[in-house]
């Protein structure tokens, strides 16, 4: 192929020189001006073809999602709304796009529902563009964040056997014939002769590797994919997402809780450094949304005064049993408004009571530590008992954030072998087949600690979306695997 200048360049490039660029046609208007967008940024190159120059038959193709070659020469604008354009001298037509059937019509903008129906062409769209863009930033800056602090990155496998979560919601990974497994006499099925010669499924958390790592390496983050099994159909759940996952040796608690806000700190700033051009858009598309809602449903802040807000203070931090008198005392929960009512010390905290929190309470990002030790998994570190709080408690932290909800979990690790053990006796978690998790405790074991950022829930924040399918290519929920 020809030497070609990306569109992002092009806009800085010299003028009066001859360039090539190569994209898809945005629009095409009065036979006259085409919008090239190549994917490098938001903007669109405007392009002036010059009918002397270009033939009939080739301009009769130039329709929107064509993907086309131009080569012409760079000028200063003649009209508004852009500084450059080029005047086509030979126009390839690579890729023909039918109009009458292309999905993609931008005369109305398509709605978010429509284009997950047609997520294998709606990276094609401004919104997904810039998401994507978004996306690769906050990507970048999470290994620039921890490089720069000397973390080691570490593979954790995606086929495993265990739990890391003991929550049990697990896709199960086998090649064993499901119609007609083979089975013991007992006549439950023999994974013995399964592809692993054992029962396996795809992992929930790197979690438990993660450990193995730090406690040797000292300072470690994964960051992969990981799948739940869980029927939750919402705008914040998804079956298969990515999750970022560092671990620190001799970090207790409030050094997690450090590192958690000066990571999303850091990400956020990044992104608002980094992301211009398409938070802009985004913020803009917004706004545009928020005018067809009721005045009372509106947000307060436009979506960069949302980020910055999150910059400007400490998150505030806060354990449990001191949330819990919140919510017990809010108007909501005396006027019943709450689908879950807040009734007593040890209630699991749903996404409303979450948001409550953030949104209405503190008006802020919140940390929530020290939960009841039910509602949280095995491995998380027990407290002492401590007056005032109804039961026991575990050095747990979930990070809540303004119409997100969780977006952290975390906590300090038991790293006490005697008190794990009970804690996994007591939750049915057989520690036979986690003999080799249970050695970091057997030989050397430091007190430790981490957390899991649920990276698409990021991305959601800081796009300013409302839900988790858009802003993941190919979303996988219960009912939907397409594509
Ligand atoms: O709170 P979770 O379940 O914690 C863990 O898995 C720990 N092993 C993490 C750790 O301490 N290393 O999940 C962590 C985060 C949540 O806060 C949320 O942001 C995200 O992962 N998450 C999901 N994101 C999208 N869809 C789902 N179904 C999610 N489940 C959790
Ligand atoms: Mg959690």
């Amino acid at each position: 192929m020809a030497k070609r200048i990306r569109v992002k360049d092009i806009f800085s490039a010299e003028t009066n020189h001859q360039y090539t660029v190569m994209g898809w046609v945005r629009t095409f208007r009065n036979n006259q001006f085409i919008a090239l967008n190549d994917g490098s940024c938001l903007a669109n190159l405007q392009v002036v073809v010059d009918l002397d120059k270009i033939d009939n038959e080739t301009i009769k193709r130039i329709t929107t999602g064509a993907g086309i070659s131009i080569t012409g020469l760079l000028i200063e604008s003649q009209g508004k709304g852009q500084t450059v354009e080029l005047v086509a001298e030979t126009i390839e037509i690579l890729g023909d796009c039918d109009p009458e059937t292309y999905p993609i019509q931008l005369k109305n903008r398509p709605s978010l529902e429509y284009l997950r129906e047609i997520a294998h062409l709606r990276f094609r769209t401004n919104a997904f563009s810039a998401i994507s863009r978004v996306k690769q930033t906050l990507f970048y800056g999470i290994h620039k964040f921890f490089n720069d602090r000397h973390f080691v990155n570490v593979h954790s496998p995606i086929i495993t056997g265990s739990d890391a979560e003991g929550a049990g919601e697990m896709f199960q990974v086998t090649t064993l014939d499901v119609n007609n497994p083979p089975r013991n006499e007992d006549g439950s099925i023999n994974y013995k002769e399964d592809f692993f010669g054992k029962a396996t499924n795809l992992t929930v958390s790197g979690q438990l590797q993660a450990e193995l790592a730090a406690l040797a390496l000292g300072r470690v983050y994964t960051f992969g994919p990981t799948f739940r099994a869980e029927k939750s159909n919402t705008t914040r759940h998804l079956a298969e997402f990515w999750m970022m996952e560092p671990e620190v040796a001799f970090n207790d608690l409030h050094d997690n809780m450090d590192l958690a806000e000066d990571m999303l700190k850091f990400l956020i700033q990044y992104a608002l450094d980094n992301c211009k051009e398409d938070l802009a858009f985004l913020e803009q598309r917004l706004i545009d949304d928020e005018k067809t809602k009721p005045q009372a449903e509106r947000s307060e802040m436009t979506l960069t005064e949302k980020l910055k807000f999150c910059l400007a203070e400490p998150f505030e931090r806060l354990t449990y049993t001191e949330a819990i008198e919140i919510l017990k005392n809010s108007t909501p929960n005396k006027k019943g408004k709450f689908q879950f009512p807040i009734e007593k010390w040890g209630a699991d905290l749903q996404s409303e009571h979450e948001r409550y929190l953030v949104e209405k309470h503190f008006k802020k990002p919140v940390i929530l530590t020290n939960y009841p030790a039910d509602i949280k998994a095995f491995y998380m570190r027990q407290d002492d008992p401590k007056e005032g709080v109804a039961g026991p408690t575990v050095s747990a932290m979930d990070i809540l954030f303004p119409g997100i909800g969780e977006i952290i979990g975390g906590s300090q690790r038991e790293e006490r072998l005697d008190k794990l053990l009970k804690r996994m006796e007591e939750m049915h978690i057989p520690a036979e087949e986690m003999s080799w998790f249970l050695d970091t405790r057997r030989y050397g074991t430091v007190p430790h600690a981490g957390f899991g950022l649920g990276f698409e829930r990021l991305v959601l924040f800081v796009t300013g979306m409302t839900n988790i399918r858009d802003v993941i290519p190919f979303p996988r929920y219960p009912g939907n695997a397409e594509f």
